[in-house]
């Protein structure tokens, strides 16, 4: 076989093929190389992976989320919600509402998509344990996003003790 290859020949059917003209060369040995030396890498690499070293996807990203949960501590819903309302939160809470409240509620609170946060008028109760459980919950079928999975429990205490400070005022 190898006798009778001849290199850069013509296969003659460019008519077939928008005028393209086509070889039939042999790929080169770099090539062929590196494509068995994946194959032969592969499962080596498998072995390795999942047997030697045993890493998942599964077991990296549970290591990163305790790594993050050790850099970032969240405290519990409870622990937020008897949390010491001081001027440093409300100042917080403030912040947290500007950010992420003023689109909807506007700058001062007297509503526009959402409804007015100052009056004495509350469609979801007005108790801190209320609008922390609106906070966090949303109404989504009313265009309330639900902030507890976006904030996290302390963020929304903090922002829902600044809203409930501010009740009827
Ligand atoms: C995309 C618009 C939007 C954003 C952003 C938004 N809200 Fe709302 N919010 C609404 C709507 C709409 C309602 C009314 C829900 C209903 O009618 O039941 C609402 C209701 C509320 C209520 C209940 C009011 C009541 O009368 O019971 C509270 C409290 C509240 N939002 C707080 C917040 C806070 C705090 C943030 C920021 C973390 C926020 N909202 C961000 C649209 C929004």
């Amino acid at each position: 076989m190898s006798d009778r290859y001849t290199p850069d020949q013509i296969l003659g059917h460019s008519d077939e093929a928008d005028g393209i003209e086509e070889y039939d060369n042999r790929l080169p040995r770099w090539w062929v190389g590196l494509f068995l030396f994946c194959i032969a890498w592969s499962p080596a690499y498998a072995i390795h992976y999942h047997i030697v070293a045993e890493r998942s996807q599964a077991g990296d990203y549970d290591a990163e989320m305790a790594a993050a949960a050790e850099k970032w501590p969240q405290i519990s819903a409870e622990d937020a919600a008897n949390m010491e309302i001081t001027a440093d939160v409300l100042a917080e809470g403030e912040a947290i509402y500007t950010t992420n409240c003023v689109a909807c509620h506007a700058a001062d609170m007297t509503g526009g998509i959402g409804p007015n946060l100052v009056d004495d008028e509350w469609i979801h109760g007005s108790t801190k344990a209320e609008i922390t459980s609106t906070i966090t919950n949303g109404v989504t079928e009313k265009g309330m996003p639900p902030w507890g999975p976006v904030l996290g429990p302390e963020k929304v205490a903090k922002v829902a003790a600044f809203v409930h400070s501010k009740n009827g005022t």
